[in-house]
């Protein structure tokens, strides 16, 4: 028999990642799929046209908001692992957005591992946990030992969903694991998250349709893997023989400003700093031009300056390692938005 995986969060970033693991390796896979005026599916609608995976990739409308609905879901998909990827995700939105962010990402966790316990309580549940849990860090780099100090309504609820999950493997024995990830990347990033701006942005001022990308902190540092290595740690962690909780990521970090000059070389240009504070800019050394300035809408009211993983635990009880590293990460994001910035047409370019 087949197992069967439930994931909340499919049509996202690391959902989409997961799925085709999940299908790769025989699983039926359903994914939970929020109602919306218009189809937002890009990132999986080339697994529901696969005529060979068709009959094992089930969609499913639900809402982290919506008891009921997972109920529902969960009565239908009987799952043997459960993936709660599903967030509003964006750490600087949640500033505008905390009750709505507390709402799914910190009580629609609760919603799903109720609803978990009800229906399916065999099944092994796993949390998407965040390094944005250590924010404002005690200690480098952080392990799961690490005390949690969040800095933002996104990173308050997920303290609350990660003791949620710790909770009911304690209260109700369930198989229930966080994991701990550190930022990862893809082609597939929401074009919001600072990699993805910055590798759309070069894109389009490579093919003349922009001038410059504005960006907020530069000095920001943050442990950036590669999304689809890190679905694989998921899956690996819901494998072992005790529930227990993992950190997940490379063990090396660099800035935003480090990663637009890495982001720029991939096209051949090489940035030259100047100026300080919002008069920052970033110059093309060939010819002057200014590449990056600054720009205050993106700065948050509270910052998490550096993160950095220490990912033994993860190495040495999950096989696990990352399998392409930062400058792979990079340059695979700038060729695939060179790639679609190409084939669009002239007038697109990504509203800020
Ligand atoms: P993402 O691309 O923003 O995807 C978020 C997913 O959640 C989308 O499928 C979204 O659906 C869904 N969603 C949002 N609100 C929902 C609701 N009320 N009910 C049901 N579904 C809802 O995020 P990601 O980068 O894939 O991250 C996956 C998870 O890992 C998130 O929980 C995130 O907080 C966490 N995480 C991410 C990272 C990272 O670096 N990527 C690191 C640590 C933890 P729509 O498509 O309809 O918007
Ligand atoms: N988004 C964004 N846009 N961030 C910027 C910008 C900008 O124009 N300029 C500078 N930054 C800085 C942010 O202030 C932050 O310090 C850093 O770039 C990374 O921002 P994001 O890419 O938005 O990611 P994040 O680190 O805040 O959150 C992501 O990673 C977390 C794990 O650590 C998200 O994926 C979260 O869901 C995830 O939990």
């Amino acid at each position: 028999m087949s197992k069967s995986a439930l994931v909340t969060g499919i049509t996202g970033q690391d959902g989409s990642y997961l799925a085709e693991l999940l299908l790769a390796k025989g699983y039926d896979v359903h994914g939970v799929v929020r109602r919306a005026s218009t189809f937002n599916r890009q990132r999986i609608d080339h697994l529901r046209d696969d005529p060979d995976l068709r009959s094992r990739f089930h969609l499913h409308y639900g809402d982290l908001a919506d008891s009921e609905s997972l109920t529902s879901v969960l009565q239908i998909a009987r799952p043997d692992e459960v993936y709660n990827l599903a967030a509003q995700s964006h750490v600087g939105i949640s500033f505008s957005m905390p009750t709505y962010t507390g709402e799914v990402t910190g009580l629609g966790s609760v919603r799903l591992l109720e609803a978990v316990r009800q229906i399916s309580p065999e099944a092994r549940f796993y949390q998407a946990s965040s390094s944005e849990l250590f924010g404002k860090v005690v200690e480098s780099p952080q392990s799961e030992t690490t005390p949690f100090h969040p800095r933002s309504p996104y990173a308050v609820a997920k303290v609350y969903a990660f003791w949620a999950t710790v909770n009911y493997r304690e209260a109700y024995e369930m198989f229930a694991v966080n994991g701990i990830l550190f930022n990862h990347e893809s082609p597939r990033r929401g074009e919001n998250f600072v990699t993805r701006k910055i590798s759309r942005a070069v894109a389009e001022i490579e093919c003349g349709r922009r001038d410059f990308v504005a960006l907020g902190n530069l000095e920001a540092r943050r442990d950036w893997g590669f999304a689809g290595d890190y679905v694989d740690a998921m899956w690996r962690m819901l494998q072992v023989d005790a529930a227990q909780d993992y950190v997940i990521g490379t063990g090396q970090s660099c800035s935003v400003g480090e990663f637009a000059e890495a982001a720029f070389r991939e096209v051949g240009r090489e940035i030259d700093w100047e100026g300080k504070g919002e008069n920052r800019v970033g110059r093309d050394r060939a010819n002057g031009d200014i590449l990056v300035r600054i720009d205050r809408r993106y700065f948050r009211p509270a910052e998490v300056d550096m993160l950095l993983a220490d990912p033994t635990k993860a190495r040495q009880e999950l096989d696990w390692q990352p399998k392409v590293d930062f400058a792979e990460l990079v340059r695979m994001m700038v060729a695939h938005d060179l790639a679609v910035v190409r084939r669009e047409g002239p007038e697109s370019v990504i509203p800020e």
